[in-house]
């Protein structure tokens, strides 16, 4: 049987491909998680492709009925129904990947020449004899000074109490890493340097280590964090932390331990080790900051809501326990807002560029969720408490993304079709899942524009306290133990939600002054952000009704921000220039709030007005 070699992008992964075997079998047998919820037999169309290099069998009826004429013309296959016919190339939108893919190219590309704030920089030294006994850290600064014009006078203490042994042990030859003027760490020459970008988030720490001197991202992981044992939202780690200083010193203390985890385990995934960490940047919401930082938290959440510090700030690591290299410093952002933090600056350094002259739309949808408009060079920024419903708190069946969580589903002829991560048997619905549940249950009539459950629907039944619309019956599927459902309860929980976000949306299109249609772009981060399908979205009305190709999913801008802030101390600059110009908005002051909070609480696409909807 002839093959053929087929390369799936934006995954760089490929592999050969047999004339019988369907792009979707193929990709499957060489482990690409494309969504298949009818199983391959072309009536889902969740498994979209785009034949960019290459020929492929003649597009079938289930084809054609998916697409265009246009959209055939431009390569758009189901992958289920096409047969490879040469080598060739096909491009797969995250809309058709699983979330274990969709991790591995969570965020963007950093494309900024490295400029790294902490140098290196060879020294040679002379060996000490009885006729020249000056002290180590003397020898190396003179030859450093000498060597490279500087004038470096300090080094930091830990690296000193190091440097004595290590000089001999190297041959009085090094690698001296210097930060404004000040030897941080020394490594053996050559060595390399490594950074550490973090995003604190509420509930997920994600890190990246990076190799400095290139600006490549060596190593990425994410972890929860661990303070969500001590609530689970923004407010009550706050009132956690001002009941006594014991308490905010501990919660401060578990993310340091979780971000010292984070490090080893990346550097052990690069084989390197923590102490070439000479230097790392940390994004996260204001009070993720203040408690790392710790500063203190109650007056973010009283009235007039006010952060401790909202420039740029500098911290030895070694001051908050952080084992890195030991003269290494965290740089922290510069935050918004009391409740838009350095976390939505990242967002707007990577992906504002000076180019940028559409009305743009940024929103980094989390338990709190920031929204900013940018117009004209201008921003106006908001944040809404969406809570952490998207994430499967407060949802019966809710849970987080991970195998057997059903992160895609559809109803058709009230069949519901679904996909789980690694197709393992379903044990829960995860943030997209869910958001696709409510989406489906509307359109099929299931739920009404108020978000009231038909209790006529054969698959609705009532539980002790609610109805419920039973999305996996105990018996229905092999290995499913017990039933999967949404109750009443549930839909209430994500039309509040929902309603948070296109509220902050809509707060921001009126104070500018505009409507729905003026929006060009409108940039989705976030790691629930990116998985959506914005189709959906936009049906419950999370989203504003616009054409599709105005959505772009970015992944984990944050912390692409947090990682250019790393390796270039320009952006720094740029992320300090942003902030400045910004103009924030409380949601709750804006006259009119609780209307249009009403009205964004139903289903359905429509355009907000004055507090008034009407549908599109
Ligand atoms: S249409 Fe291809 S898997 Fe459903």
């Amino acid at each position: 049987m002839e093959t053929y070699k087929i390369n799936f992008e934006p995954l760089g992964l490929s592999g050969r491909c047999r004339a019988d075997e369907s792009l979707l079998a193929c990709a499957h047998r060489i482990g690409i998680g494309i969504i298949s919820l009818c199983g391959g037999k072309g009536n889902c169309q969740s498994c979209r492709m785009q034949l960019l290099e290459g020929t492929a069998s003649k597009p079938t009826a289930s084809e054609l009925k998916a697409y265009s004429r246009q959209e055939i013309k431009e390569g758009w296959r189901l992958a289920c129904q096409s047969y490879p016919t040469s080598d060739g190339k096909v491009g797969l939108p995250p809309t058709s990947l699983t979330t274990t893919q969709r991790v591995q190219t969570e965020g963007q590309e950093v494309t900024v020449s490295p400029e790294p704030v902490v140098t290196p920089y060879q020294v040679k030294l002379s060996t000490p004899s009885l006729t020249d006994a000056q002290a180590d850290a003397a020898r190396l600064l003179k030859a450093l000074n000498h060597q490279h014009r500087l004038s470096c006078d300090n080094i930091d203490i830990g690296a000193l109490s190091q440097l004595s042994p290590k000089l001999r042990s190297w041959n009085w030859q090094c690698r001296a890493s210097v930060r404004e003027g000040e030897v941080i760490a020394f490594g053996p020459w050559p060595s390399r340097q490594l950074g550490l970008a973090v995003d604190l988030g509420t509930s997920k720490i994600s890190g990246y280590l990076v190799d400095l001197d290139s600006g490549q991202t060596l190593a990425a992981q994410g972890v929860s964090n661990p303070q969500i044992s001590y609530g689970e939202d923004i407010i009550s780690r706050i009132s956690y932390a001002t009941k006594s200083a014991a308490k905010a010193t501990q919660l401060q203390k578990l993310v340091v331990k979780a971000i010292n985890q984070l490090a080893s385990d990346l550097c052990a995934e690069a084989k390197a080790k923590v102490g070439d960490i000479v230097d790392a940047v940390l994004v996260g919401n204001t009070a993720m900051h203040h408690l790392l930082a710790g500063l203190p938290v109650k007056q973010l959440a009283l009235a007039p809501f006010v952060p401790a510090v909202s420039r740029a700030i500098d911290i030895k690591a070694s001051h908050l326990g952080l084992k890195f290299a030991p003269g290494a410093y965290l740089h922290l952002l510069p935050n918004i807002a009391a409740f838009v933090g350095a976390d939505h600056t990242a967002v707007l350094l990577a992906t504002l560029n000076d180019e940028n002259k559409e009305t743009t739309i940024a929103i980094d949808i989390g338990t709190n969720t920031e929204v900013s408009l940018i117009d004209k060079g201008k921003i106006t920024t908001t944040s809404c408490a969406s809570g952490p419903a998207f994430e499967g708190w407060h949802i019966k069946d809710g849970m987080r993304a991970a195998s057997g969580a059903i992160e895609r589903l559809r109803i058709v002829d009230n069949k519901v079709q679904y996909q789980t991560i690694d197709d393992a048997p379903a044990i829960g619905i995860c943030g997209s899942g869910i958001l696709d549940a409510m989406a489906q249950l509307y359109l099929a009539g299931v739920l009404g524009e108020g978000g009231k459950m038909d209790e006529k629907n054969p698959r609705v039944r009532a539980s002790d306290k609610h109805l419920e619309f039973v999305l996996v019956g105990e018996k229905e599927k092999k290995g499913v133990r017990r039933a999967i459902v949404i109750t009443q309860q549930d839909v209430r929980e994500l039309q509040l939600a929902k309603a948070a976000i296109r509220t902050g949306i809509q707060v921001l299109l009126e104070a500018n002054g505009y409507g729905d249609e003026k929006i060009q772009k409108v940039i989705i981060a976030g790691a629930f952000g990116s998985y959506i399908d914005v189709a959906n979205a936009i049906a419950i009305g999370m989203l504003p009704a616009l054409p599709l190709e105005r959505f772009q999913q970015v992944g984990n801008a944050a912390g692409t921000g947090a990682r250019l802030a790393l390796i270039s101390r320009s952006k720094r600059a740029a992320a300090q220039k942003i902030v400045s110009g910004i103009k924030y908005i409380e949601l709750a002051n804006v006259p009119g709030f609780n209307q249009t909070f009403m009205q964004a609480s139903y289903l359905g696409r429509f355009r907000l007005k004055e507090g008034k909807r009407k549908g599109v």
